[in-house]
């Protein structure tokens, strides 16, 4: 939401793509609130229909897209590697990789005949180090950096930038659900925080700041990286 909110403080037209129709509207009135053309659309990022369908509106509205924030995602239970549900392992890649890249597929044509078309696939800081009781979330998100890095060389051709942004832990509702996963959720999160040199979370305009950044105004030399907001989680 604070994206939409960021994104729709630049002007620009925002098709919010999200699987609960509320929330997908929500987003679009957060955009056009701010000042941009916020459009909604229902779809779960782990159907390719779906995911065509949502290409398809946006076609429909802007003829091209001139950027692609492929942000989607779950974290999946709390769980050791070992007894981890193999069903939750498939959700978790359904949604976090298989949307990932079936969005990179659907929406390359319309940005290969964007302006300057720029691609953010959201990773994470768990795509960059160990996540314990969360195997499936960082194999994913590891993976999704991977994919940025092959979307990159081959979209270049195009002109297309495509980088991963790799968010540390955010205050979040993300966050909240992972702690209370871990028991003790002041525990957990001072157990995080504590691995963190800046000893604390991200703040959400945090995070929009740097995707308005990666989306609208990053160098269009800036490709195949993986960009770590993290406090220096990831470097510690
Ligand atoms: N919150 C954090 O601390 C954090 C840190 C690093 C990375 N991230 C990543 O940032 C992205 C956004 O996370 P968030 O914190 O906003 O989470 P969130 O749970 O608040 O929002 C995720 C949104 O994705 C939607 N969604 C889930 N599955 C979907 C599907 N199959 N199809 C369509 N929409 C679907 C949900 O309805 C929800 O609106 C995710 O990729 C997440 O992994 C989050």
């Amino acid at each position: 939401m604070a994206v939409c909110e960021a994104l729709g403080r630049r002007g620009v037209g925002v098709l919010c793509v999200d699987r609960e129709q509320e929330l997908a509207e929500k987003a679009a009135k957060a955009v056009a609130t701010a000042g941009g053309i916020g459009e909604a659309c229902v779809a779960d990022v782990s159907i390719e229909g779906d995911v065509l369908s949502y290409a398809a509106a946006c076609q429909e509205l802007w003829g091209n897209a001139n950027f692609f924030f492929n942000n989607a995602g779950i974290e999946g239970v709390d769980a050791p590697l070992a007894s981890f549900p193999v069903e939750e392992w498939d959700r978790v890649m359904a949604v976090n990789l298989r949307g990932v890249f079936l969005g990179l597929k659907a929406m390359y044509p319309l940005l290969r005949h964007g302006e300057t078309p720029r691609i953010v696939n959201t990773a994470s800081v768990a795509g960059m180090i160990a996540t314990p009781m969360l195997s499936a979330y960082g194999a994913s998100k590891h993976a999704v950096i991977g994919l940025t890095k092959t979307a990159a060389v081959e979209y270049a051709a195009q002109g297309i930038a495509v980088n991963a942004l790799c968010p540390g832990p955010v205050e979040s509702e993300m966050m909240r659900r992972i702690e209370r996963g871990l028991g003790d959720m002041q525990a957990a999160k001072s157990q995080y925080e504590a691995m963190i040199p800046a000893s604390r979370y991200a703040k959400l305009e945090e995070v929009a700041a740097m995707a308005v950044f990666l989306l609208l105004d990053s160098p269009m030399y800036l490709t195949g990286q993986a960009i770590a907001l993290d406090g220096g989680l990831s470097i510690s």
